[in-house]
């Protein structure tokens, strides 16, 4: 199974019922394994979780913590940008070469990267004098 195909499977079964926008995301960690996420939305909004998060959630879950692929997949006019706060995310176990792919449910696909989506990056290298 593509990445792709994972994410496209895993959206079906997002928790969407207030924005109705369904995002799935997949990805593959250094293992080779996939580890899928989806979107679980709240009836108190901020308590939402995107896609991206989940994904990330079930791989350290497993052990895993370094991503070497990420597959993104909504039902948008174009291909969906992961928010701010999952870049940050991304960035923690996600070297900033790791290809990112984002697509949509009529076949667009964007093709970039961790570091691309987040350029000037918060790392730890940043808190070594504490
Ligand atoms: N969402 C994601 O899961 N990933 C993204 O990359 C963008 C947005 C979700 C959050 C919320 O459940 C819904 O999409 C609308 O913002």
């Amino acid at each position: 199974m593509t990445l792709l195909d994972a994410a496209t499977e895993v959206r079906k079964n997002a928790y969407a019922p207030y924005s109705r926008f369904k995002v799935g995301a997949a990805l593959r960690g250094k293992s080779g394994a996939v580890y899928q996420g989806c979107n679980v939305e709240n009836v108190a909004y901020p308590e939402g979780v995107c896609a991206e998060a989940g994904a990330i959630s079930a791989m350290v879950a497993a052990g895993e913590t370094e991503f070497v692929e990420l597959c993104v997949i909504a039902d948008s006019p174009t291909p969906v940008p992961p928010c701010g706060g999952c870049r940050q995310k991304l960035a923690e176990f996600g070297r900033p070469e790791v290809p990112v792919t984002l697509a949509t449910t009529d076949g667009k696909k964007l093709q970039t990267t961790v570091g691309d989506l987040l350029p000037g990056r918060f790392d730890a290298g940043h808190m070594d004098r504490a």
